[in-house]
C-alpha cells in the first residue's frame, strides 16, 4: 500500500475477553459503583442495564458478575446466538429485541428506570452523557499503550495514520482526544471505518450534522449502529481526517490476511485494514495518500478491536 510499516493493535484478549470493550465497561462500572458508595448508599446489588451488539454487553455482564452485581442486557436482531450465549454465560439476563441496535438502546434506557437499576451504555444522547463519557475514558488506555509500544519499536514520534473501526464513535472519540490534545509533537491522520450497512458517521460528516441512518445486516456486528454518540460527534467532526465505509467481503478478506500474518481479528477489527486498503489503493489513491500526508516511510496503526472469538460470524465466514 505504499507505506513504510503497518502495526496492528491486537485486542483479541483484553481482561479475559476477546474485544477491547472491557476497557470502557470496567471503568464505567467502577465509576458508577464508586459514586454510589460515595453517596453513602447501601451497597445492595445493582442491576447494570445495557444494550449491545455483543462485545459491550458481554463486558458489562462480566464486570457485574465479578463485582457481585446483576446485569440485564438488551440484544438487537442480527447478533449471533453464540454471542448471546456468551452474555448469558456471564449470568446476565438477556432480552432479545426484534429490531436494530438503536431500538435496543431505547428499551435498555427504559428498563434502567426500575429501582436499583442503572444504565451503563457506551453511547450518549442529550441528557445521558456522563456514564458514556467514563466509557470513553476507559478506552484511552489503548492509545497510551500504542504510544508505549511504538516507542519500544523505535517509533517514538508516533504513528502517521490510525485506522479506527466506528460504530457509535466512542472509541474514535477516545482516539481523537488522545492524539489531538497532545501539546506538541506529531499528530497522525485519523481514519474512521464503518460498514456500508451502517455508515452513520460517514453520513453525518457528509451532511455536516449528526444524523441517524437505517441500518442493514453486516458481519461487522459491533459496528452496526445507526446513530453517532452525542458526545463523540464534536470530536469526530473536528478530529477525523477521513471516513470510509467498507463491504463485508472486504473485511472478510482483511481478516484472512491478518490471520495469515498471525493476528486473530474478527470482522470489526479487520475492517480497519479493509478501510486502509480502500483509501490507499484503486482510482484516486495517490490523491488520498497525499491528502493524508502519507509516504513510503509512514507508520500506520490498525486498531483490531476484536479477535475471531468475539464474533461467531468470523468463524463461519472463513
Ligand atoms: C469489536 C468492536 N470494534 C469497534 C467498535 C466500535 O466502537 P464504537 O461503537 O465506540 O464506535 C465496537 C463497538 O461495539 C466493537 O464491538
Amino acid at each position: 500500500m505504499g507505506v513504510g510499516r503497518v502495526f496492528v493493535k491486537d485486542e483479541s484478549c483484553r481482561l479475559g475477553l476477546p474485544a477491547f470493550k472491557a476497557l470502557g465497561a470496567s471503568w464505567a462500572v467502577h465509576r458508577t459503583l464508586a459514586e454510589q458508595a460515595a453517596n453513602g448508599e447501601e451497597p445492595a446489588p445493582l442491576t447494570l442495564v445495557t444494550a449491545t451488539d455483543g462485545n459491550h454487553g458481554r463486558a458489562v455482564a462480566h464486570m457485574a458478575r465479578r463485582l457481585g452485581q446483576r446485569a440485564h442486557v438488551f440484544v438487537p436482531q442480527g447478533v449471533h446466538p453464540r454471542a448471546v450465549a456468551a452474555i448469558v454465560a456471564e449470568q446476565a439476563k438477556v432480552t432479545e429485541v426484534p429490531g436494530p441496535y438503536d431500538d435496543a438502546v431505547c428499551l435498555a434506557a427504559e428498563a434502567a428506570n426500575a429501582p436499583d437499576a442503572v444504565l451503563v451504555q457506551d453511547t450518549a444522547w442529550p441528557g445521558y452523557e456522563r456514564i458514556p463519557g467514563w466509557t470513553v475514558e476507559g478506552y484511552s488506555t489503548l492509545c497510551a499503550e500504542i504510544d508505549e509500544q511504538l516507542t519500544a519499536e523505535g517509533v517514538a514520534e508516533g504513528p502517521d495514520l490510525v485506522s479506527i473501526p466506528v460504530g457509535v464513535g466512542s472509541l474514535a472519540q477516545a482516539v481523537v482526544t488522545h492524539y489531538r490534545s497532545r501539546p506538541t509533537g506529531h499528530a497522525p491522520a485519523l481514519l474512521s471505518v464503518e460498514p456500508e450497512a451502517a455508515a452513520c458517521v460517514l453520513e453525518s460528516l457528509t451532511r455536516g450534522e449528526p444524523v441517524s441512518v437505517t441500518t442493514g445486516e453486516t458481519a461487522m456486528v459491533g459496528l452496526n449502529c445507526g446513530t453517532p454518540s452525542s458526545i463523540a460527534w464534536p470530536y469526530l467532526r473536528a478530529g477525523l481526517d477521513a471516513a470510509v465505509a467498507v463491504a463485508d467481503a472486504d473485511s472478510a478478506r482483511a481478516a484472512g490476511d491478518l490471520a495469515t500474518a498471525g493476528v486473530s481479528s474478527g470482522p470489526c477489527g479487520a475492517a480497519t485494514l479493509a478501510g486502509l486498503r480502500t483509501m490507499l489503493t484503486g482510482i484516486g489513491a495517490e490523491e488520498r495518500r497525499t491528502a493524508l500526508g502519507l509516504g513510503p516511510s509512514s507508520v500506520v496503526v490498525l486498531l483490531s478491536t476484536e479477535g475471531t472469538a468475539a464474533n461467531p460470524h468470523a468463524t463461519t465466514d472463513h
